[in-house]
This record gives C-alpha cells, sequence and structure tokens, in this order.
C-alpha cells in the first residue's frame, strides 16, 4: 500500500507467532542471536506498537545502549513506526542513549513512551545478549499490565505493518538533524545536553568542581558503555575534572569485550585501585545503559542497599532536595537500611517488588522522592529510571559539603542508625530444572518453617512475598521466598528475571547490628551463619553442583 506521501507500507506475514516474547524484571531480554531470527525484533515492536496508548500521531523516544545490534534495531522501529502513524521519532547521534536520559526526553518531549534498546549490564555483542524495553509516557517501565498486554499480542501476531525506505533514503544517524519518511520526521538530537542541565538544577555544581579540584581524586569506570560520553561531559567538563577520571569512556558495541555491571567482579580493576592503592578518594562506574551505579571509596565499597540510605539521610545538602523528603521506597530483597533513616526524619518507607516500574506510581503520586535496590539502582523523582551518574553526583555533592572521606561517612551512619550487615549471591545458569526444583521445594515448604530454628534465631515469618500497590490497588505475587528471623535478620530467595541463560538463584543475607554492637565485620563473615544454614535448608550446593555462587555482591 503507498500512503498519500509516496511511503510503502507492506504487511510481512508471520508463519507462525512467537511463543518466547514475555518481558522479564526489564522488558525483553534475549541472546544476540535470538534478536537476529528473522523477524523476530519485528514481532515484538510489531505488538508494541498495538498495545501502547496514542500511537497515531503520537511521538516516540527511540535509542540504547549502543550495543551490537542498536542500529539495526533503531532502522526497524523507524520503519514500523512509520507504518503504524506515529508522527515523530526523536532519537541520538548514533543512536546512542542512556536509559535515564531516555526517561527524561521522553518526560520532557511529551512522547507517548519510549523504546529502549539496552539489556543493561548483561555483555553485548553478537555473541552477547540484547534487549528492547518498552516505557510509557511518564518515562518509566510499562506497568505490567502494559507489558503483559504486548505479550499476549505477540502470541497471536499474523504479521507486522512495515515501510520500505525509498530509493537512497538512509537514516542519518550519525549527525544532528531530521529526516523525513512520509508523513514521519525523526529527529536526531544531542542525547546528552537536557540530562546535564537537569544535573545542574539539583545539585551545586561550584562545590562539587571546588572539591574535584582540590586534592581530591576521583576516578570512574564508565566500562566501555554508554556512560562515558556523559561522564566525560560532566566530569571533565564542566566539573573540571582532569583527563583520564574517566575510564573506558567511549562506548563499544561489545563493551571492550567485558561485562559492563558495576560490582566487584565485573568492575575488579576500579574495585582495586580504590581498595588496595591509596590514590584516590572516591571511585565510581556505571552500567551498560547508565542505570546502575557502585560508589566507592579509599578502602571502602559502600553497598547499594547502605547508599541508599546514605542518600536519604544527607538529601537536603543538594539543592535539589533541600526541601526534604515526601518518602522512600526499597525493593523487597533490599536491606532496611533505609527504612531505619526514613523513620528517624518520620517519612514513609515502602517496599516493593523487585524492578523499577514498581516505584513509578508512588513517584507519579508524589508520595516518595528517593528510592532504589540492591542491585546497584538508586534514583529519584527526577526521571522514572534509576540513574547511575545522578546517584555518583550525589555522592560528590555530601562529600563537597561534608569534606570527609567515604569510609567516615559510612561510620558515622552506622554508629548512628546500626548496621545492616548485608550480602547478595548469585548462582547463575543453574540449569533451568534443577533451579526451579530448589525453588519449588522451598515453596512448598514454607508454612511448615514458621517457628523452626534457624542459624540459632527462629523463623517468624516465611511467605513467598506480594504486593499490592498502593496507588492502583493492583496486587503482584510471586516475589520471591522470605525467612524473617525473630533477630530481624532475614534471607530471600529469587529466581532472576533477566537472565539468558538457564536460570539465576539469588540468596539475599541480611543481619542487623544496633548502634553500639561490633559495627566493622566482614559482612561474609557476619553473615556467615546464615549462609551456612540456608545452603543446608535449601540445598543450594548438592542441588545446583555449585560449591559457590558466582558473583557475590
Ligand atoms: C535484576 C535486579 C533488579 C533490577 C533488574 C534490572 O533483576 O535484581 O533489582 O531491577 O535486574 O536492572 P533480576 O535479574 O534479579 O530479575
Ligand atoms: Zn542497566
Amino acid at each position: 500500500m503507498a500512503t498519500s506521501t509516496g511511503l510503502q507500507i507492506g504487511t510481512v506475514p508471520l508463519e507462525q507467532p512467537f511463543s518466547d516474547q514475555k518481558p522479564g524484571t526489564s522488558g525483553l531480554r534475549k541472546s544476540t542471536r535470538t534478536f537476529e531470527i528473522p523477524h523476530y525484533l519485528e514481532s515484538f515492536i510489531e505488538a508494541t506498537l498495538r498495545v501502547v496508548p496514542g500511537v497515531a500521531g503520537g511521538t516516540l523516544v527511540v535509542g540504547g545502549d549502543g550495543r551490537y545490534g542498536n542500529r539495526r534495531a533503531i532502522d526497524v522501529i523507524v520503519r514500523m513506526a512509520a507504518a503504524h502513524g506515529i508522527a515523530r521519532v526523536i532519537t541520538c547521534t548514533g543512536g546512542i542513549l542512556s536509559t535515564p536520559a531516555a526517561s527524561l526526553l521522553i518526560r520532557s518531549s511529551g512522547a507517548i513512551g519510549g523504546i529502549i534498546l539496552s539489556a543493561s549490564h548483561n555483555p553485548g555483542g553478537p555473541d552477547g545478549d540484547f534487549g528492547v524495553k518498552v516505557n510509557g509516557a511518564n518515562g518509566g517501565p510499562a506497568p505490567e499490565a502494559i507489558t503483559e498486554a504486548i505479550h499476549a499480542s505477540t502470541l497471536t501476531l499474523k504479521g507486522y505493518r512495515i515501510a520500505e525506505a525509498p530509493d537512497g533514503w538512509a537514516l542519518a544517524l550519525d549527525r544532528i538533524g531530521s529526516t523525513e519518511l512520509g508523513p514521519l520526521t525523526v529527529e536526531v538530537i544531542d542525547g546528552t545536553a537536557g540530562y546535564i542541565t537537569l544535573m545542574q538544577q539539583l545539585f551545586d555544581f561550584g562545590a562539587i568542581a571546588e572539591l574535584l579540584r582540590g586534592d581530591f581524586a576521583m576516578a570512574f569506570d564508565a566500562m566501555h558503555a554508554v556512560s562515558g560520553p556523559y561522564a566525560q561531559a560532566l566530569f571533565e567538563g564542566l566539573l573540571g575534572a582532569p583527563a583520564g577520571t574517566v575510564r573506558h569512556g567511549v562506548p563499544s558495541e561489545d563493551f571492550g569485550g567485558g561485562h559492563p555491571d558495576p560490582n566487584m567482579t565485573y568492575a575488579h580493576e576500579l574495585a582495586e585501585l580504590l581498595l588496595q592503592g591509596d590514590a584516590y578518594a572516591f571511585g565510581a562506574a556505571c552500567d551498560g545503559d547508565a542505570d546502575r551505579n557502585m560508589i566507592l571509596g579509599r578502602h571502602c565499597f559502600v553497598n547499594p542497599s547502605d547508599s541508599l540510605a546514605v542518600l536519604t539521610a544527607n538529601a537536603t545538602l543538594a539543592p535539589g532536595y533541600a526541601q526534604g523528603l515526601a518518602g522512600v521506597a526499597r525493593s523487597m530483597p533490599t536491606s532496611a537500611a533505609v527504612d531505619v533513616v526514613a523513620k528517624e526524619l518520620g517519612i514513609a518507607c515502602f517496599e516493593t517488588p523487585t524492578g523499577w516500574k514498581f516505584f513509578g506510581n508512588l513517584l507519579d503520586a508524589g508520595r516518595i522522592t528517593l528510592c532504589g535496590e540492591e542491585s546497584f539502582g538508586t534514583g529519584s523523582d527526577h526521571i522514572r529510571e534509576k540513574d547511575g551518574l545522578w546517584a555518583v553526583l550525589f555522592w560528590l555533592q555530601i562529600l563537597a559539603k561534608r569534606r570527609c572521606s567515604v569510609a567516615e561517612i559510612m561510620a558515622e551512619h552506622w554508629s548512628h542508625f546500626g548496621r545492616h550487615y548485608y550480602s547478595r549471591h548469585d548462582y547463575e545458569a543453574i540449569a533451568s530444572e534443577a533451579a526451579h526444583g530448589l525453588y519449588d521445594r522451598m515453596k512448598g515448604m514454607l508454612s511448615a518453617l514458621n517457628g523452626q530454628s534457624f542459624a540459632g534465631r527462629t523463623i517468624a515469618m516465611a511467605d513467598d512475598f506480594a504486593y499490592t500497590d498502593p496507588i492502583d490497588g493492583s496486587t503482584t505475587t510471586g516475589q520471591g521466598l522470605r525467612l524473617l528471623l525473630d533477630d530481624g535478620s532475614r534471607v530471600v530467595l529469587r529466581l532472576s528475571g533477566t537472565g539468558t541463560q538457564g536460570a539465576t538463584l539469588r540468596v539475599y543475607l541480611e543481619s542487623y547490628v544496633p548502634p553500639g554492637g561490633d559495627l566493622n565485620q566482614d559482612p561474609q563473615a557476619a553473615l556467615g551463619d546464615l549462609i551456612e544454614a540456608i545452603d543446608t535448608l535449601a540445598e543450594i550446593k548438592a542441588r545446583t553442583g555449585m560449591d559457590r555462587p558466582t558473583v557475590i555482591t
């Protein structure tokens, strides 16, 4: 069919629908090879454009973390957007757009939503992973009702609509400007400018620049991923940190062959610089799409749950939060460190299921200002995604005002609020059957566990976490098995919703020591009895065949 503007739009039939396009914790995430199966990407985009409201005549934001497959996906999405009557697609030079900047752009452009191309912290490249995440008009991950409708649509699709690019037409993705494709306008903009302006409104750049000009040395690791251009403009540009402060700052299609996950295992180069060397006072890293962050001080690792608690306790030091906080939220597996701070501040603290989408309603309703997850995700109501560089700037803001070391901030925090020893043990790529066998067995045992002894304590409550959204009343069940002990410690088991190979079992361990107690233990040692007890109870080693976790955070 030709439109009045001469654009050829065709329907490509699907021999049969794809049965595996169910979005997980954070969108549809699969191996790059899967996304290269003919019509695979197109099927998911077709379902998305059928389900998301406001497509005809609407604006759509499209961009990604620059991984292999990003450019091809943008070309496909642009042509499918044209076929579905979208009026305007906004993307960025090179198609590179961090997840937080995408959230902001959706909000500031009046878009109906966005399609973010990223598998976050999973490796990229032809042998790595790719992902498609759908965000709504509020800039946040689409709520469950939408992702479920998209999945349902993929199960019955008979074909998809796509425009054929006229001869000689190519999307000029590498320069700022606009291109027409029939009735669709594609705008290519600078993906960093709006984001940087917002950061300048939230934080006192003068104070941070002064800190960085002094004898305060900082190292930032962009992990060859999307945070590089933003970090260079912010730290080495506006804030005047010396050249070289940003390491691995040029995004590459396979993240330099690495695993762009900012934790002690995958960002070990940075971790060694800070934990073993003396040259740097502050270190930070972001993941593939720049929504995660890791914070380090000299000889000091800041656990992400603690980071949320410290930001909450010190929030009013940042101009953007000087008025105080409406409330805070954390995902269920995140430690209760922030709960203790919220209690003292007299503000509400919500416990939500894993995944940023569950913070959306609370943020939109103005019930919370800050929120976070133990998985190196921290954010606020400035956008509707977690935001890695925002967290780094927030820490710099606190350090600029308090003029002490990261280790001193942590020590003071714990001596005032007590310390939540915390660790997550991940068993990755377990055979699916073994993982589900282990999990289902534990689930079946829950009610019998109440009142039983465990690691020298008593199990006060064992349940499978369920959540009712206080804003829209929707209920989400099956979010993780919790063993809550009588001394406030707990162990949680969950199966990952973002892995692409086999199954990943996450074991979350937490134990609280009040002020005055022993606040200087090694977390693995402090949690040793819980680690042993859960292994025995859940038969982790025996059933996974692994004698230790793949990753400990
Ligand atoms: C993981 C994290 C979760 C985070 C998600 C997306 O999901 O645990 O907190 O929201 O990645 O970054 P999981 O693999 O555990 O389902
Ligand atoms: Zn991410």
